[in-house]
């Protein structure tokens, strides 16, 4: 059984994905283990507690500094010692050492097709604002490996969405959620607990 932390910062609805398709069995072998936000206001920490799950949050609020943060955060996910670490919209830069201590352990979703629309300052409503003014006909989601740079990690899965006429960010965002996002990060999942990665 794959212990799984899932690290999150805001509404937590590819947390209800996972959470569902566990329960729906469209997820074999895994179990969420613990929630960590970086935020105390994220109502996916609600999601957690409402299903039993133990629901942390470490803001960086709470310390002097972003290094005392990092130490602190790294400290409890060494103590939980997941087997699989999920970004599921988790907007805090992941420490070096979690990087190192857990290689290719850590999956992120984004909410493009990478290498589009990612990196430094590409991060929720903002990708899909930029999608929109470049004005790509096709967008998407990928699933990826966490390396040291940021959106750069070996690609496990991606969904290309449409973008339609009229979209606004929001709209935009919301589809490429229901078609991409919440399918292709329960789908890598079910693969890295199933030995089929
Ligand atoms: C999702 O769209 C996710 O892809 C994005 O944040 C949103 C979180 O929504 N992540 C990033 O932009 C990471 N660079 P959720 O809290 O409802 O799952």
């Amino acid at each position: 059984m794959l212990r799984l932390l899932v690290c999150v910062s805001g509404g937590g609805t590819n947390l209800q994905a996972i959470l569902d398709a566990i329960d729906s069995g469209k997820i074999t072998n895994a179990k969420v283990e613990c929630v960590i936000s970086n935020n105390a206001g994220a109502y996916a920490l609600e999601r957690a507690k409402n299903k039993g799950i133990q629901a942390l949050c470490i803001s960086p609020k709470s310390y002097e500094s972003r290094d005392a943060f990092n130490q602190a955060f790294v400290e409890k996910v060494m103590e939980i010692h997941p087997d699989l670490i999920v970004l599921a919209g988790f907007l805090v830069a992941i420490p070096a050492a979690m990087i190192e201590a857990f290689p290719n352990r850590i999956i992120n979703i984004h909410p493009s097709l990478i290498p589009s629309f990612c990196g430094v300052g590409y991060y929720g409503l903002r990708v899909h604002e930029a999608a929109l003014a470049r004005g790509v006909k096709v967008t998407g989601a990928t699933v990826h490996f966490v390396d040291s740079g940021m959106d750069t990690g070996p690609i496990i899965l991606q969904k290309a969405v449409e973008v339609k006429e009229g979209d606004t960010p929001k709209v935009l965002q919301q589809r490429v959620m229901e078609e991409a996002e919440w399918q292709i990060l329960p789908q890598a999942i079910d693969r890295i607990a199933n030995g089929r990665l």
